[in-house]
């Protein structure tokens, strides 16, 4: 093989993990569930949490899940980020993963937290996890089909570059708006209360449905290789700033409930 091919192949062969990779609600989506959250937990549960962080904030420890994937140590976590299961069956019925999911996580972490006897180790990395776990189930591919993984191998284009849909989700659309996670959360919608408890009703798996209705209509929004812009951005920005409004909302209710 010539030095231009073998070139050109470790290009091609880097572009592939850098596509097929990623699984994260990129970190300003994770930090703005997390900021939003801090503004809707009690008093009570600000005081618990800041025990266990040390000060740190819930923006800061959101995106710690994603950060530990690259030590082997943590490995087995790693399938607790997503869930699928298929769009015409509903989870209980569907064969699970028997290293766990996005809905095994998040209750292995409320129940360690709301254990008296947890450590306080354990209390934090598991805080740490549900304050990540969260988000990602706001994140509609995170509830996606298992062929696709989630999108992950749905190449697009996403102004003229090559990503794939579930990464346009995670990151692309956030990164393109250009706002930081806290002008995100302050430019949130404004709720009343009634519209915030609404928001909060409901348990895990309702919320798991709902975002598998919307994965369903984001699979609708394109097909491989289509040519995302502008378009793209102007129809569905909204629906990611819904989801992390949702995120922050209901990871303040799930915080209130284990810390009251
Ligand atoms: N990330 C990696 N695999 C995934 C999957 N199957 N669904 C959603 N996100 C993923
Ligand atoms: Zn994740
Ligand atoms: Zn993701």
């Amino acid at each position: 093989m010539s030095i231009k091919n073998l070139f050109a192949l470790i290009v091609i062969i880097g572009l592939q993990f850098s596509l097929f990779a990623t699984d994260i609600w990129g970190p300003t989506g994770h930090r703005t569930i997390g900021e939003i959250a801090s503004e809707h937990i009690t008093r009570k549960t600000r005081k618990k949490i800041e025990k266990l962080l040390n000060g740190q904030s819930l923006a800061f420890i959101s995106t710690y899940a994603d950060e530990i994937k690259s030590d082997k140590k943590f490995r087995k976590y790693s399938p607790w980020h997503y869930v699928n299961f298929p769009f015409d069956s509903d989870y209980e019925h569907s064969h699970k993963n028997k290293k766990g999911d996005l809905i095994t996580g998040i209750n292995s972490c409320i129940k360690i937290l709301k254990d008296k006897t947890s450590s306080k180790n354990d209390k934090v990395f598991h805080l740490k996890m549900l304050v990540h776990l969260i988000g990602d189930l706001h994140q509609p591919l995170h509830v996606g089909r298992a062929a696709d993984k989630g999108g992950n191998t749905i190449q697009v284009q996403w102004f003229g570059k090559g990503t794939n849909l579930h990464h346009v989700w995670d990151i692309d659309m956030i990164t393109q708006w250009e706002m930081s996670y806290t002008e995100l959360a302050k430019t949130r919608n404004k709720l009343t209360k009634i519209q915030i408890k609404n928001y909060q009703k409901g348990k895990l798996i309702d919320w798991v449905l709902e975002s598998q209705t919307l994965a369903k209509k984001v699979y609708a929004s394109v097909k491989p290789g289509y040519k995302l812009k502008y378009k793209y951005s102007y129809l569905h920005l909204q629906t990611v700033r819904i989801q992390l409004q949702k995120g922050g909302l209901r990871l303040a209710k799930v915080l209130n409930d284990i810390f009251k």
